[in-house]
């Protein structure tokens, strides 16, 4: 685990092969057997393969989601807050959870923020988004997760970029 950990780099570039049947539906089991405060699981996910609708959502925010267009998937992560008060923290563990499976099956993955992000009007992302792909009005956008095969490589992290002065032992 480790060792994904250390490996996983944000990947913003990757090949035109798409991923297949299986690859996609383990991204989704991750996120689905993630957990949730009380095992409310506020969480929906809506999956997003066709070209016009990735390049649709690749414009919902001017910085930051341009290369969206460019990935064979991307999977946008929604929250009830009616359902959780902390969906944000429940959303969020499910978005990592699918970066590290990609990671384990050699994909690359990007968060992609929408959450508290606008566009160049002043509009919210988060209800761009809502409307590309057509998603009640009672559900809050996290963010979207793009996937796909890397283009290249990404070096790991090293040892020396951990920052073992945030850790503090019994006071802070
Ligand atoms: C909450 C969160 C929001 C992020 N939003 C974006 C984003 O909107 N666009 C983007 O290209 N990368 C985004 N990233 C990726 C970060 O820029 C990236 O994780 C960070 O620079 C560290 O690089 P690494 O992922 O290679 O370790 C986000 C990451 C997180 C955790």
């Amino acid at each position: 685990m480790l060792e994904l950990i250390q490996k996983r780099r944000s990947c913003r570039n990757f090949t035109d092969k798409k991923l297949t049947h299986d690859q996609t539906e383990q991204l989704l089991k991750s996120a689905l057997w993630s957990p949730t405060s009380k095992n409310n699981r506020p969480w929906e996910f809506v999956v997003v393969e066709k070209t016009e609708t990735l390049d649709a959502l690749s414009q919902c925010k001017p910085h930051g989601a341009a290369f969206l267009s460019g990935a064979p998937l991307g999977i946008v992560v929604l929250g009830d807050p009616a359902k959780s008060d902390v969906w944000v923290e429940d959303c969020s563990i499910a978005a990592i959870m699918m970066q590290m499976t990609a990671e384990s099956m050699g994909l690359g993955s990007t968060w992609i923020q929408v959450r508290l992000r606008l566009d160049e009007e002043g509009n919210m992302a988060g209800e761009n988004v809502k409307k590309i792909i057509h998603a009640p009005d009672e559900l809050e956008v996290l963010g979207i997760m793009a996937f796909g095969h890397k283009a290249k490589e990404r070096e790991p992290y090293t040892e020396h970029v951990l920052l073992w002065d945030r850790i503090h032992f019994e006071k802070f």
